[in-house]
């Protein structure tokens, strides 16, 4: 189990460099990244996540798609917008619906380095631009407007005091 940072941690706004080894220690992190996913019970997690700066992600949608992303680029959008309320491991208790593309298609290398497309849509096309985010600094409340990132921030805030105390 790899530790998940968290709003406020510096690695979540680091800039992020290609992964150019494509080795063991490569696939023993894309490993530990699932397993930490799932237990945390999300559908994703990206490299700053879990304090590597780092172009990769891990994605299920538990409809069947899980998958490793390394050196992803979207490299295309569909036209149509759409709203989904999102969450983030990196922001416990916070949700806030945001509005994205409904469509991506992305080019990324597997964990062997293989190069491969793929043009998503629905839940799938949707992490895959929040976790493309994380690769490029940005959270997804850095997606609305500084009253509704201010109002997550404070209620994260809220949720974590409460969680502290409750420790005790
Ligand atoms: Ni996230």
């Amino acid at each position: 189990m790899l530790d998940i940072y968290r709003l406020g941690d510096e690695v979540l706004y680091a800039p992020t460099v290609k992964v150019t080894k494509f080795d063991g220690a490569l696939r023993m992190l894309v490993d530990a990244m699932f397993e930490t996913m799932d237990e945390a019970d999300g559908v994703g997690l990206a490299g700053p996540q879990v304090g590597v700066s780092q172009r990769l992600f891990v994605v299920d949608d538990r409809q069947g798609n899980r998958m490793c992303f390394i050196n992803p680029e979207i490299i295309g959008t569909g036209v149509e917008m759409g709203p989904y309320e999102e969450g983030c491991l990196s922001l416990p208790g916070v949700y806030h619906t945001v509005i994205r593309p409904l469509e991506v298609t992305v080019q990324a290398q597997d964990v062997n380095g293989k190069a491969f497309t793929v043009n998503a849509s629905g839940l799938l096309a949707r992490i895959i631009q929040h976790e493309n985010d994380h690769l490029h600094e940005k959270l997804f409340i850095d997606r609305l407007s500084p009253e509704d990132r201010e109002m997550m921030v404070r209620v994260y805030e809220r949720r974590n005091k409460t969680k502290r105390r409750k420790g005790k």
